[in-house]
């Protein structure tokens, strides 16, 4: 079988993109997440015959050819669309790099530039990989990924046990060229009992080559 057709029949679902935490009308929390690398996951997964979901954050990147796309903005909204859309899905795929932490609460007004200093609460955001790989609806394969900025095979190791998955991807952001904001990306790849390297590349090819092990695993999972 040609990689063209080894998600066929499958339903994968991709969560893509920063999350955006409003601290008031005009302010709010984000990160460096491009969004680039879930959404070539969802194109690629398409390509090989996958029905696609692609939930995203805030990005302005096209929807890839033959993906559905539903867009949200923070991470609660992330969580509802990715419980919503769970039921029947064979793959999650969480490329999102969710928010940790969010305001407890936004102001509805512009916050005034009053005192020398502004003291920002923030509240932990619900970890939807995690719950989802703890979830009635669990699909067969949940993947993770782990942005890293050193000691990879114990961060990665211990998100892959901690959250319950069967893959976790993980990539060293401290490297430059690779990861948040680039086209290129490498990524080691680790289940309970293997680890495997996805050379540098665009992340297109990368994204293929992840999918490939992820068409592997539910081969064995049938
Ligand atoms: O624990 P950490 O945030 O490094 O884990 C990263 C992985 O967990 C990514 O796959 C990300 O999409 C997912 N995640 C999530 N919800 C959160 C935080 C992370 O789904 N609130």
């Amino acid at each position: 079988m040609t990689d063209n057709a080894r998600l066929a029949g499958m339903r994968l679902l991709v969560s893509a993109g920063p999350t955006f935490e409003d601290i008031d009308p005009v302010r709010f929390l984000g990160n460096r997440s491009s969004g680039k690398m879930g959404f070539a996951l969802a194109a690629e997964a398409a390509a090989m015959g996958a029905q696609v979901t692609l939930i995203a954050g805030p990005v302005a990147l096209p929807t890839p050819a033959g993906v559905r796309r539903i867009d949200v903005r923070r991470a609660l909204e992330m969580r509802t669309a990715v419980l919503a859309e769970l039921p029947g899905q064979d793959v999650f795929v969480a490329a999102a790099a969710v928010a940790d932490y969010m305001p407890e609460h936004t102001a509805a007004q512009k916050i005034k530039k009053t005192g020398d200093t502004l003291t920002l609460v923030l509240v932990k955001t619900p970890d939807i990989l995690a719950e989802v790989a703890g979830h009635p609806e669990r699909p067969r394969c949940v993947v993770g990924f782990a942005a890293e900025t050193g000691d990879l095979e114990r961060y990665a190791l211990g998100k892959l046990r901690e959250k319950r998955l069967d893959m976790i991807a993980a990539n060293d952001v401290s490297q430059p060229g690779v990861g948040f904001e680039c086209d290129d990306n490498a990524l080691s790849v680790f289940t309970a009992d293997a680890r495997q390297e996805i050379p540098f590349g665009p992340k297109s090819q990368v994204a293929r080559a992840l999918l490939v092990l992820v068409a592997d695993r539910l081969d064995l999972k049938l």
